[in-house]
């Protein structure tokens, strides 16, 4: 390397511009990143930082401004451009392709890969780099088998496979259980030990001060400010995202439950695939004007309760009761008619329909409603203020109701369907990690929504990941393990060193 290079940046975006209908998704935005450097990409939801990374991978190309690569001026036309530059991206959505193998996907797109590839060598080259980075990769193991930890580091060895020494993460740990994002963090540190470079996105305040050299943040598609990570704190960070405090601290009426609202009892759900039950005698109760959090490594039954509870996976044995009524097994539409609303885990395959509009999305579950609908007449402006409200209500931020749910942000995304089943609530609300993807200012807003619903006298059963957030919000908390219920605690009376000595299996069922 000579002298020249060593102090050009390896990446420079200058004067970037990017324009979406009824959107700026970029304005006259800066970047530069050194060789070696980690720089944390910051902003809230739909601040414009998925869409500058995507100019760098070649997914779309800048309006006005340019691009240079270790000094040279770089015209990325495609992601075939971009990967040739050594730069490569781990999208926030996954790309993927479910009924392919893992070396298929690695190879997938490769541009001078031979008409009949050496699958002998591919795979010997993939175990080899596994092996390097410790990411437990098995080449022949199918996509949709494979958990979201390590769908995500089958993402990061197609970089390292195809030569990238400029790594884009975006949100790369906002799916990822705490154990698996330690994991990845200990990757690329790995990786930039190697002295590759790296920008990553993420809303974790904590990774960013573990992680970052610098900080760059992004509010509505302008820089507002760049900094060295050592000269700020989380606090700061959130400020300058968001323009204001933000609280870390909520607001709630006394502990006052009322009835039992929902009761689940031995319930025992098997696996398709042999080996322990994903569900395994478990009974809980939760009361109107309760929310009741479940604890754990994901994994360990949280969705298969939920699903069970929404009536979208069958009970092997054991009951489900609401308001006293036998549900067991019925259908989803009789879970949603009994007042049932569902955040689920998969938002992609569950949550939302993409090709819909915003306002679409938002009313799906009131079509039914007499509101909306009078017979097959659909009452249009009843629709549209209803989606408008809503819009508001959550901060989605939208260029209008009509624009397809594709074309938002990842938070926005996810506010769109938390606006939905929080506010077509009838009595029960299931939320499966609400807040994952969302920025800090969004992500209080949310909990603030969930305790609201308590406070009104609905049932709530939060599942998260977080104890921070679970303490935070939840009055009573179960802890899930291996598919059981290890013990539920009134948060008053336990702590962080209970609570995770149960996630562990290491407390016999209790209390
Ligand atoms: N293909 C597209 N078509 C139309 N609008 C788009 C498209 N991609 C992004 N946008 C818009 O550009 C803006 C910035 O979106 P972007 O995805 O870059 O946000 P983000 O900072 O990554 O947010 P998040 O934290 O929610 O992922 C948003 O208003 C979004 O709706
Ligand atoms: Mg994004």
């Amino acid at each position: 390397m000579n002298q020249t290079q060593s102090v050009e940046p390896i990446v420079r975006m200058e004067n970037i511009s990017k324009r979406f209908p009824g959107v700026i998704a970029n304005e006259s935005v800066d970047l530069t990143l050194m060789q070696g450097e980690v720089l944390a990409l910051l902003g809230e939801n739909g601040a414009g930082k998925s869409t500058l990374m995507n100019m760098l991978a070649g997914l779309y190309r800048p309006d006005s401004g340019s691009i240079h690569i270790r000094g040279t001026h770089a015209n990325i036309q495609s992601p075939q451009d971009s990967m040739a530059l050594g730069i490569g991206m781990v999208h926030q959505e996954f790309m993927l392709v479910g009924n392919m193998t893992v070396a298929e996907n690695i190879v997938l797109g490769m541009k001078d890969l031979p008409f009949v590839p050496d699958i002998d060598s591919i795979n010997a080259r993939i175990i080899e780099l596994s092996d390097r980075y410790g990411l437990k990769v098995d080449p022949q193991a199918v996509i949709h088998d494979l958990s979201v930890g390590e769908q995500q580091r089958v993402e990061i060895l197609k970089l390292v496979y195809r030569g990238a020494d400029i790594l884009i993460l975006d949100e790369p740990t906002a799916v990822l259980t705490p154990g698996e994002s330690h994991e990845l963090n200990n990757i690329v540190k790995i990786m930039l030990s190697e002295g590759k470079s790296a920008i990553f996105i993420t809303h974790k305040m904590d990774e960013v001060i573990e992680f970052s050299d610098k900080v760059q943040v992004l509010r509505r598609g302008k820089t507002v400010n760049i900094c060295n990570t050592a000269d700020v704190t989380p606090k700061d960070l959130a400020n300058m995202m968001v323009g204001r405090d933000v609280l870390f601290s909520l607001d709630r009426c006394p502990y006052n439950p009322g009835g039992v609202k929902l009761k689940v009892e031995q319930v025992t759900v098997n696996n398709p695939l042999g080996g322990r039950p994903l569900l395994d005698d478990v009974s809980l109760e939760i009361h109107r004007g309760e929310i009741l959090g479940i604890a754990g490594v994901a994994g360990n039954g949280q969705q298969q309760l939920a699903e069970v509870i929404t009536g979208l996976v069958r009970c092997d044995r054991g009951n489900i009761y609401i308001d006293g009524m036998d549900k067991t097994n019925n259908t989803p539409l009789s879970f949603i008619k009994a007042g049932v609303s569902h955040i689920p885990a998969d938002r992609g395959a569950m949550g939302i329909v993409g090709d819909m509009s915003v306002g679409e999305n938002l009313a799906m579950k009131k079509y039914r409603t007499k509101e909306i609908s009078k017979g097959v007449v659909i009452k249009k402006n009843f629709l549209r203020m209803f989606a408008d409200k809503l819009i508001d209500t959550f901060s989605i931020k939208t260029p209008d109701q009509g624009t397809s749910v594709k074309y938002l942000s990842g938070g926005n995304i996810q506010k769109t369907i938390l606006a939905r089943e929080i506010d077509s609530c009838g009595g029960i609300l299931i939320a499966v990690y609400p807040s994952r993807g969302l920025d800090v200012g969004a992500t209080e807003a949310v909990r603030q929504n969930i305790i609201a619903q308590r406070d009104q006298g609905n049932a709530v059963l939060l599942v998260s990941e977080e104890l921070e957030e679970l303490q935070m919000v939840a009055d009573r908390i179960a802890v899930m393990f291996e598919g059981k219920i290890m013990g539920t605690r009134n948060v008053k009376d336990t702590n962080t060193e209970e609570l995770g000595l149960m996630m562990a299996g290491a407390v016999s069922r209790g209390a």
